[in-house]
């Protein structure tokens, strides 16, 4: 049988460590406060250089965790025939990151295509991946999450609600065509528009005129917005039934799970879906206590340090879930 294997995982996370104390520096917040809430003590945020810049760009730090899979898969950059990017922070509004990426791999002209699907994200990349893989569309994928969060954060009392909650990063899969039991045994992905101002960045606007004006910059409508108990009630109930519709998909069930990687959103969310899902700590991937929510980023992160911690292993039936803006939710049952 062909299936779509992960054969390589890698990550990068800026150095640059910002504690809940910074934060409280910045704004009004506490470590106690963040910390009881979410479970974040501190997170990666980007340096700025002098122009105001980041000091690399979202795409760079992707091709870094790609690097990283690539060694770890022992496969050739001019293996890999497509690149899926999920980010909601491309570098520019157009094109997409997938292209930086052809760029700084030099990949031949490989296929390149970005997913913005937020939180998401990597779960869409995962499936697509699939996809093109059983239809023959590719051999050998590589799919990235990066997000840099930090530059479009409101980090005024203001905006306290989201911004102690995200931090920058990236993680990426190789993922290759593989006979046998191992990979993507089936994933499932769903929806719901009227919940996508609950959980949304709303400017620059594609509908007006010029896109921004000062008023909404004024406004602060740049910022992203958030509805937190309402993403939460939705987030704990969707991560729970992707659980269950993609193991019965594949025809297993919630005790035959080996390590649950959840999209790493809030401590008080993955901990609710363990426990519903019957699952211990120890088969509950997190780190959110380092990295905060890295939106697409926190999936693939989180698969490569587990391979590295030897959490993660050949033979383990893994569940990767995520739930985010949109509302969008998903989960992948991989065989590892
Ligand atoms: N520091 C201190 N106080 C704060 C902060 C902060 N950073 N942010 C908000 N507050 C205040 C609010 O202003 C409010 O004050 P008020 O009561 O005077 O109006 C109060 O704290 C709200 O406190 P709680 O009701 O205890 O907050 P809650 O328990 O709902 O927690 C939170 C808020 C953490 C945002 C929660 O709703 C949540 O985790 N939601 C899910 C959000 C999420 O995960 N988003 C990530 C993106 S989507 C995804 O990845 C799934």
């Amino acid at each position: 049988m062909l299936r779509a294997a992960i054969i390589g995982t890698g990550f990068y996370v800026p150095e640059n460590v910002v504690t809940n104390d910074d934060l409280s520096q910045m704004m009004d917040t506490s470590d106690q406060w963040i910390t009881e809430r979410s479970g974040i003590k501190e997170r990666r945020w980007m340096p700025v250089g002098d122009d105001n810049h980041t000091v690399i760009t979202g795409s760079e730090m992707g091709a870094r965790a790609a690097r990283m899979a690539i060694e770890a898969a022992r496969i050739h950059t001019r293996d890999i025939d497509q690149v899926i990017f999920a980010t909601l922070n491309p570098d520019v509004n157009f094109p997409g990151n997938g292209v930086f990426i052809e760029e700084l791999l030099e990949l031949n002209t490989a296929g390149a295509m970005d997913i913005r699907n937020q939180c998401t994200g990597f779960v869409y990349g995962l499936a697509a991946a699939d996809g093109f893989i059983r239809a023959g569309t590719a051999r050998t994928v590589l799919v990235i999450g990066a997000e840099i969060q930090s530059t479009a954060m409101d980090k005024t009392t203001r905006g306290r609600e989201i911004s102690v909650l995200f931090g920058d990063g990236a993680g990426a899969a190789v993922v290759q065509a593989a006979e046998g039991d191992r990979g993507i045994i089936a994933s499932v992905l769903h929806s719901q528009g009227k919940h996508a101002r609950a959980l949304w960045l709303e400017a620059p606007v594609g509908t007006l005129v010029e896109r921004i004006n000062a008023e909404m910059l004024a406004e602060g409508r740049h910022f992203p917005i958030m509805n937190g108990a309402l993403v939460f009630k939705h987030a704990t109930r969707r991560f729970c039934e992707s659980i269950h519709e993609v193991l019965e998909k594949g025809g297993y069930k919630p005790e035959d799970i080996d390590l649950l990687v959840p999209h790493q959103a809030n401590q008080r969310i993955t901990d609710a879906v363990g426990q519903r899902m019957g699952l211990g700590p120890e088969k509950v991937f997190s780190n959110i206590a380092k990295y905060g929510n890295t939106t697409a980023a926190t999936i693939p992160i989180a698969l490569a340090e587990a391979e590295l911690e030897g959490r993660l292993k050949r033979g383990d039936l893994v569940v990767t879930v995520a739930f985010g803006s949109g509302f969008t939710w998903g989960a992948n049952l991989i065989r590892w």
